[in-house]
């Protein structure tokens, strides 16, 4: 792993061990790295009404928005949870992925073995619904 994903790693490694998961059990974390070096990470959060939980992915870019940053800001974006295969992002946050970064913008899908698939948002997400399309 390149030193700066590896930093992004160990973030997302604090955030898996924050996950909120008494349900499932399932832990995730995430890292946006900004293009000014700050990290910013997050972890899934559940709740006791099942579909109120929020995945690790949509917690990490709601709270770099929160903070302030747009997508320009972000440089990379890794998740990591206990799985197999480098892990992958459910729908609903390649389409939050696909509002709140450039679709050009590397996603590091890992696990705890540090396997790593890089993919770019748009190929996480090929063809996917946006704004724009509202507007026509
Ligand atoms: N989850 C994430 O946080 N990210 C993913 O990419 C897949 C699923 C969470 C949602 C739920 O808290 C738990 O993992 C099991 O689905």
């Amino acid at each position: 792993m390149e030193k700066i994903i590896e930093k992004m790693y160990e973030e997302a490694i604090k955030a898996y061990k924050n996950a909120y998961t008494p349900y499932s059990k399932f832990n995730v974390g995430a890292a946006v790295l900004l293009k000014d070096g700050t990290i910013i990470k997050g972890c899934n959060i559940e709740n006791a009404s099942y579909g109120l939980s929020n995945c690790a992915e949509r917690t990490t870019l709601f709270t770099t928005y929160a903070m302030g940053y747009k997508k320009d800001d972000i440089e990379k974006f890794l998740i990591v949870a206990n799985t197999k295969r480098p892990v992958s992002p459910c729908g609903a946050c390649r389409q939050v992925m696909a509002e709140l970064m450039n679709l050009d913008t590397e996603v590091f899908l890992t696990n705890l073995n540090r396997d790593v698939k890089v993919m770019k948002v748009s190929e996480l997400i090929p063809y996917s619904f946006s704004g724009e399309d509202l507007n026509e």
